[in-house]
């Protein structure tokens, strides 16, 4: 099969033909037929996040069982050739996170696939042309062919899934376990959420800003350093936008309604950021980080503030593949999920390393998909 292989001390992914993995006990193969580029492939790529090299990335998957095994047919409800999305969360199910129901910090998958680049057995199933071993980012989705847990995917009607579902498995559960769970901090408190902002409003926070629209916040703000980014935002619900190259903390806090936002989110990943959110964050409010930093990046605030006016300060990884994973690809069978909006770029999967230059300029909106149906001719 074609797979993009990230190699050492490289930033750029080679095109190779590789053999076809095989699935055990538990995992399917499937064809993929798209897959997101999300900002943390590219972290990777760059090497703000560690991981073990040679790699396929790719974490967001919409794609078609080819091989199941007739055990697991009989144990769990899927077939060959129905259409899945992927969730980039894989979790064991047996470790005490999972057993506590937080599968989306799995122990398990943390250790062995993002630490590792294994599958949760703690084996690769990917090898090169001349049997070197490859990691596998979450399922690997860079290839014709990908070999996925059965507990990190979800059926998906075909007559009504296309291409543009893939960003449901990454950006879709993230966003929807970041604002979910924030309002549900909120309402066991008693305290308002009225008032939402998203700093960084790409793939990930344009799903956050449709999120918040569609769990009833009055107020949504976008803010990026583009503008395009967030009248994209507006077209998903945000009431209001600001650009924050251009104004500063004060200015954007004195032109909101109320006296600072509810709930913050951040979806960029920086210091910068997250300072902008404790500035921007109403007393008793929430900041939720859901933006990933380059190694080693530290984040600072003044401590009494936090204190006396009670800040919380949440981080939020993934989604949980049994609650999120459902719940958005019920609101995309529902037609809730402008999917038209959110996936602009389409790329053939030769042109990943274009795919990739162009978030990294800043010069993608919202979210760009490997289509495998393209060939790039
Ligand atoms: N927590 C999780 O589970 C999870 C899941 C997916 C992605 N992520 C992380 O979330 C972040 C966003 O991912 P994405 O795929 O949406 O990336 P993206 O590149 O599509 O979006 C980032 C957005 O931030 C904006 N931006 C950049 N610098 C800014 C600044 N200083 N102030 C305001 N806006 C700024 C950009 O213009 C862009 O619109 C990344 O760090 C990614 O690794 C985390
Ligand atoms: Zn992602
Ligand atoms: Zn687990």
């Amino acid at each position: 099969m074609l797979a993009a292989i990230l190699r050492e001390e490289s930033e750029e992914l080679f095109m190779e033909h590789i053999p076809l993995p095989e699935p055990k006990n538990g995992e399917v193969l499937i064809k993929v037929l798209s897959t997101g580029v999300c900002h943390s492939d590219l972290h990777v790529v760059k090497k703000h996040v560690k991981f073990p090299r040679p790699a396929i990335l790719g974490h967001e998957v919409f794609g078609q069982i080819v091989q199941i095994s007739e055990n697991d047919k009989s144990v769990f409800d899927f077939a060959e050739d129905d259409f899945v999305v992927t969730s980039f969360i894989m979790p064991c199910n047996n470790c005490e996170q999972c057993n506590s129901g937080l599968t989306n910090i799995c122990s398990s998958f943390f250790f062995n696939n993002r630490l590792n680049g294994n599958m949760l057995d703690g084996t690769k199933r990917l090898q090169d042309k001349v049997g070197q071993e490859v990691s596998s980012y979450s399922m690997a989705g860079f290839a014709e062919y990908a070999v996925v847990p059965i507990s990190a995917m979800a059926k998906v009607r075909g007559d009504l899934a296309d291409k543009s579902w893939c960003v449901l498995g990454c950006a879709g559960i993230t966003a929807h376990s970041a604002v979910k769970r924030a309002i549900l901090t909120r309402q066991m408190e008693g305290a308002p959420y009225k008032t939402a902002i998203v700093i960084g409003v790409g793939g990930v926070g344009l799903f956050i800003t449709l999120f918040c629209k569609i769990f009833g916040i009055e107020n949504i703000i976008a803010i990026d350093i583009d503008d395009k980014k967030t009248e994209l935002a507006r077209d998903l619900g945000a009431t209001h936008a600001f650009n924050s190259a251009k104004m500063n903390v004060q200015d954007i806090k004195a032109s909101l309604p109320g006296q600072g936002a509810h709930l913050v989110f951040e979806a960029v990943g920086s210091a910068a950021t997250i300072e902008l959110g404790f500035g921007l964050v109403s007393e008793g409010g929430l900041i939720t980080v859901v933006g990933i930093a380059p190694h080693g990046t530290t984040a600072s605030f003044e401590i009494t503030p936090l204190v006396r006016r009670e800040f919380t300060i949440k981080g939020s990884f993934g989604g949980k593949p049994k609650d999120d994973l459902s719940a958005v690809i019920k609101l995309a069978e529902q037609g809730l999920i402008p999917l038209e909006k959110i996936v602009n770029q389409n790329y053939a999967l030769k042109d990943i390393n274009t795919a990739f230059f162009e978030l990294d300029k800043g010069i993608t909106r919202g979210r760009s998909i490997i289509d495998f149906a393209n060939k790039g001719l």
